[in-house]
């Protein structure tokens, strides 16, 4: 949260929000068995264990009663159908109308509903005057933007997440040329990630797009950009499929297999803003394919474990984007004109009901990992196998590194034994297991192994280090590139660099270096990819850190060992 952002009507901090946290959970947690078959949406999705979503529009949000009502009793998560977008949000430069997003937000708040923040940065919805500037002024609009926008709700409880970039891709897996590619290359999507997660550390932040519901060259290329930022430590925690289907063009029928493949990155998935149109006019038999491919999306987000819920771009085909962008197609909803139920209104229901009550209880705990094959950059490690009584049945074990803070998952396994890859070398891991079941209950930590992976076996040798502000704001700043460079006359094989954080700055996210703190001095070594270098040769890494408020420190002064 940015302390500096002066009023923020409708939000509270978290602590103190006790009367409607306990609302939110009545409603997404309770009842813990199926829910009655007459009721709402929403009642259905939380005995799942999902939210069911819509996203509102502002002005039949305050003039239509029915609208509201239905809003507020079939949902219990929201996303701004145009109320957060850049064009809503600063309409110029520095100032700032959050008056739409505040009717949702509050909106929200009033009927315990999660929002989802749509969204950030993206090429369509934005002001001429951030597509004009430089790049220098360009990244610190979108710096200012996000920590803004974002740290307006960082402590309201009902905003949970957000829509970082949205739409990057073009059709054949290449990014977007958009202005923001154009102007800032591709690392405009990772400092993206990087300012939303200094404005608001507990919000989960997403990637989203279209046509890439099903496996194509478009989905592949998200998960191939999702897989390498995560390996990079940007904070990406969620993939929105937007899905904008039509009748016409067929059902992705790997829907569920392509969540699972993100899901196995260790992101949530979710589908953000689903409709399903025809060419009009409606017939009955268009009514049931849509309806079937409306059972369909809600069983795909049912049987993946990582899917968090599923959210309808609006509920009434009287407010609707359809007919206004695709040129003789309609009737996308789930309520007609008249705000009656149709059949695809059934088709969901009937799935949020299908299910059986979902499993609460956890696999038991798994045995302390043993580890070996360490090398330089990888280790196997192997533990006695959980058990789960639930109901779901095993799923799998995710393992992860202990290191105080928040520990970061090294990976995931569906056996009890996992192959690590892309460990630094000569460093010390703590590593722990933690068995999963099939509706995504954890279990309890396993006990930690200790093991230090080798020192390469490469020769060693001088070298230097050199670090960059590469940009900053009140509380925080990043460095990047930290450049280190072999400066001796063979190959070394790994390197060290240390650095001392000022009084006060903590370090909030690295990448291509695994850093350690210890007091204020940090240790980053490098990745199994970045540790080999040649006499004159160079590689980078870079981190981000907090500050305190009106401090203008930064780090200075880096010192580079090998290995
Ligand atoms: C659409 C809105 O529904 C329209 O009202 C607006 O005129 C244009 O944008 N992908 C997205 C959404 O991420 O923000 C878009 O919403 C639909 C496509």
């Amino acid at each position: 949260m940015l302390s500096s952002t002066p009023i923020r009507p409708g939000s509270r901090p978290r602590t103190l929000a006790a009367a409607a946290l306990l609302g939110l959970l009545a409603v997404f947690f309770l009842p813990a068995g199926p829910a009655d078959a007459s009721a709402p949406l929403r009642q259905h999705a939380a005995a799942r264990g999902k939210f069911i979503g819509t996203a509102l529009a502002t002005g039949p949000l305050s003039n239509e009663t029915q609208y509201r009502n239905i809003a507020a009793t079939e949902f219990n998560q929201i996303t701004a159908e145009n109320a957060m977008k850049w064009d809503a949000t600063e309409p110029n430069q520095g100032q700032f109308n959050f008056s739409g997003a505040d009717t949702i937000v509050n909106f929200a708040t009033q009927n315990n509903q999660q929002v989802h923040g749509h969204t950030l940065v993206w090429h369509n919805q934005t002001p001429g005057w951030v597509q004009g500037l430089g790049a220098t002024a360009m990244r610190s609009a979108m710096q200012n933007h996000i920590s803004q926008v974002v740290g307006r709700y960082a402590d309201n409880a009902a905003v949970v997440s957000w829509d970082v970039v949205n739409e990057v891709f073009e059709e054949n897996g290449n990014l977007r040329s958009s202005f923001w590619y154009n102007t800032l290359g591709q690392s405009y999507i990772a400092d993206a990630f990087r300012y939303a997660r200094a404005a608001d550390p507990d919000a989960r932040l997403c990637i989203n797009d279209y046509n890439v519901e099903g496996i194509n060259a478009k989905s592949t290329a998200m998960y191939n950009l999702v897989r390498s930022l995560r390996e990079q430590n940007v904070p990406v925690d969620c993939v929105g499929f937007q899905s904008h289907l039509a009748i016409q063009y067929g059902f992705p029928s790997d829907l569920r297999q392509n969540l699972e493949r993100f899901a196995a990155l260790g992101v949530q998935v979710r589908i953000t803003e689903v409709d399903i149109r025809m060419q009009m006019p409606r017939s009955s038999s268009k009514d049931t394919t849509q309806a079937n491919y409306y059972r369909d999306v809600i069983q795909a987000c049912l049987a993946v474990n990582a899917c968090a819920g599923v959210t309808i771009w609006g509920f009434t085909d009287r407010h609707s984007w359809v007919p206004d962008t695709f040129s003789g197609e309609g009737a996308a909803l789930i309520y007609d004109e008249n705000y009656q139920q149709k059949p695809s209104y059934t088709a969901v229901h009937n799935a949020l009901d299908g299910g059986t009550p979902s499993d609460t209880t956890p696999p038991t705990t798994p045995g302390t990992p043993v580890a070996s094959n360490v090398t330089g950059s990888s280790a196997t490690l192997t533990w006695s196998a959980s058990t789960d009584s639930g109901g779901s049945g095993l799923a799998g074990y995710n393992v992860y590194r202990e290191q105080g803070t928040t520990d970061p998952q090294l990976g995931q396994s569906s056996t009890n034994s996992i192959n690590l890859t892309g460990l630094s070398a000569d460093t010390q891991y703590q590593v722990y297991v933690r068995a999963r079941d099939g509706a995504g209950n954890l279990s309890s930590p396993s006990s930690a192994v200790t093991f230090t992976t080798t020192g390469g076996g490469g020769p060693s040798g001088p070298c230097t280090a050199t670090g960059t502000v590469q940009t900053q704001w009140g509380n925080g700043y990043v460095i990047q590139p930290v450049t280190v460079t072999n400066s001796g006359s063979s190959a070394i094989n790994g390197w060290t660099v240390t650095f001392t954080l000022p009084a006060g700055h903590s370090v909030t996210g690295s990448w291509n270096a695994t850093l350690t703190t210890s007091g204020q001095t940090v240790t980053a070594k490098s990745m199994g990819y970045n540790g080999n270098l040649g006499p004159s040769a160079s590689t980078s890494f870079g981190f981000q850190v907090s500050r305190p408020n009106g401090n203008t420190q930064t780090v200075s002064g880096y010192t580079c060992a090998s290995p």
